[in-house]
């Protein structure tokens, strides 16, 4: 396991904060010292815009961001051209949503599959795609343990299918899906890819070539980034012949009256002033991440999660609705606790200076299938320990005797 009494230090707020429990970085986890630095020094040493000035704090700038698009191309084993820097993932499965529709012939009566375990972000915009555009969209079911039935996968995916846009992990349940299998019924059927990897990047050692994936998106606030910065991962050729959705200044070529010729680069979907600190900042939590090492962090949280599992299943009242086998899951352990709603047992937990989420945790859909209308949910992170789980325990167990 990581001495997390150590990598806790590298966390400014465990300082602020030194009996803090912190178990929702499935929502948003902490920064490291160094990425706040790096986030400084843009502000206090080379503010200034990029791709647009040619003084010297612009140039340097321009070089750190486009810095930033190597590491994190490195970092998902991708190449430059295909790392185009976004808000975070609800924009580039928005905006990539738009660009598949106006780039793909696709027709009425076309398909959509995804999975029953989406979040919000990824479902409602290819909701609202097969809305505009006469599609059908399909979901691909739970089994009884909480895994995606990838026999119901091969039926559903089928020639008519167009789209296949899965999460890598759920952010409730934890489960970790099979993308390569799944790209291989993509291949199959000659449909695009996209995998949400928004609790998977920074958690495990990832490689969009191993995946086989057309495209991929996640957001830097939960892999020890800042807010307001995430990437999307395009395959060179896919991204090549993709049509952008968002317009403004420095992504074009060449403007008239009436048209305009768009860049050829990835600059096309990087329309108005990016998140240039956000972008430098990210870029640092990978460094420091890589660090560490992903193979240590998961199998770190792994360990925590197994533990959590252990403690949660014996105790008389708590169901569990998460993946049961921790090489499975991502770190995330949802559950209910009998005769206490969900944000009562937080708000208890919270007491204790323990912080989790509780809710529907945008997934409605999911929500549903489970038979539930809200969970608690505890996350891992490479800051985590058994010590954490233990206040977690404990916090059900005031919970319960409040409640009693
Ligand atoms: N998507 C984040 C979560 O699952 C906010 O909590």
């Amino acid at each position: 396991m990581l001495d997390t009494a150590t990598i806790k230090k590298d966390f400014p707020i465990f300082e602020s904060s030194p009996a803090l429990a912190y178990l929702d970085s499935a929502s948003t986890s902490q920064t490291p010292l160094l990425g706040l630095t790096a986030m400084d020094e843009y502000y206090t040493k080379y503010r200034a815009n990029i791709h647009r000035g040619v003084y010297e704090l612009s140039e340097i700038a321009t070089d750190k961001y486009e810095q930033a698009r190597e590491t994190l191309a490195r970092f998902l084993s991708a190449e430059s051209e295909e790392i185009v820097f976004t808000s975070g993932s609800t924009l580039a499965s928005n905006m990539l949503v738009y660009s598949l529709e106006k780039t793909l012939p696709l027709e009425k009566g076309d398909e959509i599959v995804t999975t029953i375990m989406e979040h919000h972000s990824n479902l409602i915009p290819l909701q609202e795609l097969a809305s505009r555009r006469g599609l059908t969209l399909k979901h691909i079911p739970l089994t009884e343990d909480v895994d995606l039935d990838y026999e119901k996968a091969r039926e559903l995916i089928t020639s008519k299918t167009k789209i296949i846009s899965v999460t890598l992990a759920s952010n409730v349940l934890g489960t970790i899906n099979d993308i390569k299998r799944l790209s291989e019924l993509a291949k199959e059927a000659g449909a695009i890819l996209i995998v949400d990897a928004a609790q998977a990047v920074g958690h495990m050692p990832i490689s969009v070539r191993e995946l086989g994936c057309d495209f991929l998106f996640f957001s830097g606030h939960k892999m020890c980034g800042p807010t307001g910065i995430g990437v999307l991962y395009g395959k060179k050729e896919r991204l090549a012949s993709l049509k952008p959705s968002l317009f403004g200044g420095s992504m074009v070529e060449r403007v008239d009256t009436h048209t305009a010729e768009f860049a050829s680069t990835v600059a096309r979907f990087e329309a108005g002033t990016q998140n240039i600190a956000g972008a430098i900042g990210l870029a640092a939590a990978i460094e420091y991440l890589s660090r560490i090492g992903l193979s240590n962090i998961e199998h770190h949280v792994r360990d925590v999660t197994e533990y959590a599992l252990s403690q949660l299943r014996s105790i008389k009242g708590v169901t569990l609705y998460c993946a049961g086998d921790p090489r499975k899951n991502a770190g995330i352990v949802s559950f209910l606790v009998e005769g206490i709603h969900p944000h009562d047992v937080a708000e208890i937990f919270s007491r204790g200076q323990v912080a989790v989420r509780s809710g529907h945790h945008c997934a409605q859909p999911l929500m549903g299938a489970l038979g539930v209308t809200a969970l608690v949910r505890a996350s891992f992170y490479l800051y985590n320990s058994k010590e954490d789980v233990d206040k977690l325990v404990l916090g059900i167990k005031k919970a319960q005797s409040i409640f009693a």
